[in-house]
């Protein structure tokens, strides 16, 4: 029976799951790829920890003797960051062996460099896990996609905000109310910033983004905006038009370019994908001759991440004989077919919008928002007043508008706050009917 000797470098939540799949499941996997795959050295900084874990394996809080050990042929990071990990998964390719990753922030913003490094030594970088958890996105869009043109892709692929804002359309809650629930539930992280900034959706929707397309990680080029200024009440007349608030990330291909945006979003609530709830993930992917599809599942957590982790170590104990040119690549396409497409600005970026103004309730007010939008092309997809409270002089007026540019929008905003009648600033969350 053939063997795969692995390096795991990080026992933590994902190491500690994908050990104990890999353990538990050990004959069916065997009986799958007809290789022995087995866990031969693990680093991690907690040797105790690691050692109550992977008890008979050789354990070491050195992760250099790891991608060293010439025992070793794939190497599996698991410790996150983009500093050491980086150095780690570059060394471990110049010394020939296969890497397996579950780093979005690496693969997004050293993906390119890694890539040429993997190319030039022949050997295999799988990342299933970095992006939706166990979700086998890449796999859809990298081999079952592989026939389409791929149009766009949008996903809901950050759990924490999920949470958050099913918390905050189910109990009426604000968002620091819920940030700390999460916090206490372990959802979030201790600063939460990558995860509420979509900062972690933009890593995950650069991966996804280069992969449909074949162009390279343009991570620099997302436009990233979290749900941290979201409120509670936007959320509620949002619902109360036929729609849900989901942070998702989206990446179109126009003809002017690459679309690559981040940033909380109205969704028609009848979209199934407006349905994930919860910490759970979902993508969706249109494609031109399959139409739209729909991938759900856990986007993290131990078993579910290491349910990718392990998939890719099977594929590398299938592929670790074939040829390059027998390997699916990297980025889905011919390494000298990836193409530098531009990435559009957001100004650039063409969506319909959800507006929410206060304004003072005399005549003529509205007629002059529309006037606004009207002289900009802007049209006008429905629109809500609500009756202001006994005591108040202003009402909310939310207006949903077609599809325009957002450079258009910006110009009709900044005339609508300039008017006397509007009080404080116009509230503005783009809106995808994800339909075609
Ligand atoms: N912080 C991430 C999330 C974990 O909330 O989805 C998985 O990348």
């Amino acid at each position: 029976m053939k063997q795969l000797n692995v390096g795991i470098l990080g026992l933590g939540t994902v190491g500690g799951g994908t050990y104990s799949v890999l353990t538990r499941n050990a004959a069916e996997i065997t009986r799958r790829t007809g290789v022995e795959i087995k866990v031969v050295q693990v680093a991690d900084r907690n040797i105790e920890h690691a050692k109550a874990i992977a008890g008979n394996v050789d354990v070491t809080d050195d992760a250099f003797a790891v991608v060293n050990n010439p025992a070793v042929g794939v190497v599996v990071e698991l410790i996150g960051g983009y500093t050491l990990s980086r150095e780690l998964v570059l060394k471990a390719i110049a010394n020939k062996k296969h890497v397996v990753t579950a780093n979005k922030a690496l693969i997004a913003l050293h993906g390119n460099e890694i890539f040429a490094a993997a190319k030039a030594n022949n050997v295999i970088v799988a990342f299933e896990a970095a992006v939706a958890g166990g979700i086998p996105i890449i796999k859809a869009l990298r081999e079952g996609l592989g026939a389409n043109r791929i149009e766009w892709v949008a996903g809901i692929i950050n759990g924490t905000t999920n949470f958050i804002l099913t918390e905050m359309r189910e109990k009426g809650l604000n968002f620091s109310d819920v940030l700390g629930e999460a916090q206490r539930l372990g959802y979030a992280e201790a600063d939460p910033t990558f995860d509420v900034e979509g900062i972690d959706a933009a890593h995950k929707l650069t991966i996804m983004s280069a992969i449909a397309f074949g162009m390279p990680m343009k991570f620099e080029q997302a436009y990233t905006e979290g749900i941290t200024k979201l409120q509670q009440v936007d959320i509620k007349y949002a619902e109360e038009l036929g729609y849900r608030v989901k942070l998702l990330g989206i990446t179109k291909r126009t003809d002017k370019g690459v679309e690559l945006r981040v940033h909380p979003t109205l969704i028609p609530e009848k979209r199934l994908v407006a349905n994930v709830n919860g910490a759970m993930n979902a993508v969706v992917v249109k494609g031109d001759a399959v139409g739209p599809t729909l991938y759900y599942g856990a986007g993290a957590g131990a078993e579910p991440t290491a349910s990718a982790v392990v998939a890719d170590l099977m594929d590398v104990a299938r592929l670790i004989d074939a040829t390059s040119a027998q390997r699916v690549p990297y980025l889905a396409f011919q390494p000298d077919q990836v193409q530098d497409l531009p990435i559009l600005p957001i100004d650039e970026v063409q969506s319909a919008y959800y507006l929410r103004l206060r304004a003072s309730d005399k005549p003529g007010v509205l007629a002059n928002v529309t006037k606004i939008l009207g002289d900009r092309e802007i049209s006008i997809d429905a629109m809500m007043q609500k009756e202001p409270d006994e005591n108040e002089t202003e009402a909310d007026i939310v207006i949903l508008t077609h599809i325009t540019v957002e450079k258009n929008m910006n110009a009709a905003i900044t005339a609508i706050e300039s008017l006397a009648e509007i009080t404080g600033k116009v509230v503005r969350i783009r809106m995808e009917e994800l339909a075609k």
